[in-house]
């Protein structure tokens, strides 16, 4: 039986998957078990922002993998100190708490904002927003396709359409203790709102006395060209959550918040057995080193805007590309055609892009990729339409 056919007699059934088995990465590169090689513009979904198998990461992991994997949060665990402070001292936040998915820390995130709350329990999100699965994060996020077949959902959500100040302001009651966004959605379409929007939020936020709680498991560690999205917007968000690339392609996942916010926590309140364990830590401490760097970041900025530019050239070619969108090496393309034929094709020729929502093309590259590898996959793109 080959791999394929092994994988769907055991494997569970939740991916629509690509008949492709990657065995290898190192840098922008992934190979297939057949040992052909693709030029990766999805990077596991924004985890592998340092490449495929980063030396400053596998170092890092060989080193700790001798010393210590799993030590129990009973303890205090080196690196993950080391990790809380790098994350602090590059955020607006002050206090750190770790877990091992995006999911997760929503989770984490919403549970706090309730034990700030006092009683105040609703939480106020955007429709096309994505979360995460778990029954908490799942009820938060404002698409109904993923909500709909699993009812009987936690109470105390409520979606407001993104971008729209008024219909947010309208929605504030007096249970509410927090608005959840993402600073730019991705699973939603890479939808980049205006300064002005977010701005305001804040300012109802302060206004009602709620949280403003920023999703970055997408958008965080550099992917936008700022260590977090938020700073894109001269905002300053009450909680941030984390995973994808903080731990340069091992799981991890963090919760930041501001230490009057985060004091509401006490023991027993919330725990993970995993959650900042020394193996994921020294990884994320390591990835950290390169991803929160100012020159590495500018370096995301002037890349992201020479992807754009190509993309736009493009477009003038194309009339089926109807938008360019996006911050830093987040980018997305909107297409008035069916995007799957085109991400097929594009795998066809050994270059991986992903599609969301049907007719958004979504890259989101490794942020180490060169703007030879970005004229490559253009060219591709040119080909495939
Ligand atoms: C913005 C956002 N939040 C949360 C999640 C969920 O993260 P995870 O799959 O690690 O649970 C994702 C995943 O795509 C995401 O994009």
């Amino acid at each position: 039986m080959d791999i394929i056919e092994l994988g769907s007699k055991y494997v569970m059934n939740t991916y629509k998957r690509l008949p492709k088995v990657f065995v290898k990465g190192e840098g922008s590169y992934l190979w297939d078990v057949e040992g052909n090689k693709y030029l990766d513009f999805v990077s596991g979904i924004a985890v592998n922002s340092l490449g495929h198998c980063p030396q400053v990461v596998t170092k890092a992991i060989k080193e700790q993998v001798d010393k210590l994997i799993h030590c129990s949060n009973l303890y205090w665990i080196e690196p993950q100190i080391k990790l809380a402070q790098i994350l602090v001292e590059n955020s607006c936040c002050h206090k750190a708490f770790f877990c091992n998915s995006g999911t997760e820390a929503n989770e984490a995130a919403i549970k706090l904002a309730r034990k700030w709350g006092k009683g105040r329990y609703e939480i106020i999100t955007a429709e096309q927003s994505f979360h995460g699965r778990t029954l908490g994060s799942l009820t938060a996020t404002g698409q109904e396709k993923y909500r709909k077949d699993f009812a009987p959902l936690p109470d105390g959500f409520k979606y407001v359409p993104y971008n729209d100040l008024e219909a947010l302001k309208n929605s504030i009651t007096e249970k509410t203790c927090a608005v959840l966004l993402e600073p730019i959605q991705g699973e939603g379409g890479v939808n980049v709102p205006t300064a002005e929007y977010l701005k305001g939020v804040e300012e109802l936020c302060r206004k009602n006395n709620l949280l403003f709680i920023v999703d970055e498991v997408q958008t965080g560690m550099g992917r936008t060209g700022k260590a977090f999205g938020y700073q894109n917007f001269e905002i300053s968000p009450d909680i941030i959550t984390l995973a994808k690339a903080l731990g340069g392609g091992v799981p991890i996942g963090a919760m930041l918040a501001k230490e009057e916010v985060a004091s509401a926590f006490t023991p027993g309140d919330h725990a993970a057995t995993f959650g900042g364990n020394p193996l994921a830590t020294a990884a994320a401490v390591a990835a950290s080193s390169v991803l929160l760097d100012q020159h590495f970041l500018n370096s995301v900025v002037e890349k992201g805007i020479y992807f754009k530019n190509k993309l736009s050239d493009l477009q003038k070619q194309l009339p089926q590309i109807t938008k360019i969108k996006g911050l830093g090496l987040m980018i997305g393309c909107d297409v008035n055609v069916d995007a799957a034929p085109i991400v097929e094709f594009c795998l066809e020729k050994g270059v991986l892009i992903n599609a969301v929502g049907g007719k958004v093309l979504r890259f989101v590259p490794p942020l180490t990729v060169t703007k030879e590898e970005i004229d490559q996959v253009v060219e591709v793109l040119a080909k495939a339409f």
